[in-house]
């Protein structure tokens, strides 16, 4: 598995404010989305594309565009779904497939919810966006579940990530095409499966605490 962790200023700074737990929703919910599309650059690095001529006022040439079938982008609800936007902001012609996701907090179990995807996805590359990598479970099972289905490379972008729950992915993903992208790799997890220092409960601070 191949992981990119961002170094930059400005990712770190936005991180920054996004920790702070006096900053309201909406300002999370923004700046959420703006780091995002600072990810999705690195997440996208080797986006397949294929060669496509066109004629320029002065010349014909060969660019290219991306290729046939298109990136498959997976939010894992419900936090995931504050990163959708800024991801498909940089890649339009993507498609959107949905999983929801949720760990029990006390067995930091993760199950499924709810599933919204092509059945079969071979050969496609599949960005999930999910902000929190704490134990690892909830990608872990994500990703099972996209290379099940024929999936034939997942990059997961991740606004935070334990150091525990990358190893735990790294060994769970072995030998397959798996590309993490963190914002940020932070210290530890806590006894209650949270990350430290982190920025609490994501899906609560993007969208309030359901019971
Ligand atoms: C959070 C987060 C991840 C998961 C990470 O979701 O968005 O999906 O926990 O934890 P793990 O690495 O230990 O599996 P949560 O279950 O809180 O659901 P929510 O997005 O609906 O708030
Ligand atoms: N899920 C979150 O939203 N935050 C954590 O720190 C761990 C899991």
């Amino acid at each position: 598995m191949r992981v990119v962790v961002a170094d930059h200023p400005l990712i770190t700074h936005k991180l920054t404010v996004l920790r702070d737990k006096n900053t309201p929703s909406p300002v999370f919910r923004s700046l959420a989305d703006e780091l995002v599309t600072l990810l999705a650059y690195e997440a996208t690095r080797d986006v397949r594309v294929v060669p496509y001529d066109i004629e320029t006022p002065v010349t014909a040439t060969t660019g290219v565009r991306i290729a046939e079938p298109r990136p498959l982008v997976v939010p894992i609800l419900r936090a995931g779904l504050g990163m959708l936007e800024g991801m498909v902001r940089l890649v339009p012609t993507a498609e959107v497939g949905f999983l929801g996701m949720v760990r029990n907090e006390e067995t930091l179990e993760p199950s499924v919810y709810a599933e919204r995807l092509p059945d079969n996805l071979e050969g496609r590359q599949v960005f999930v966006l999910d902000p929190m990598l704490a134990t690892g479970g909830s990608l872990i099972a994500a990703i099972d579940y996209m290379f099940d289905r024929g999936a034939s490379e997942v990059i997961a972008v991740c606004l935070l990530g334990a150091p525990e729950g990358v190893e735990a992915v790294r060994a769970a993903v072995a030998q397959r095409n798996v590309t993490l992208v963190l914002g940020a790799l932070d210290e530890k997890l806590n006894e209650n499966g949270y990350i430290v220092p982190g920025l609490g409960d994501a899906g609560d601070r993007l969208y309030g605490v359901v019971g």
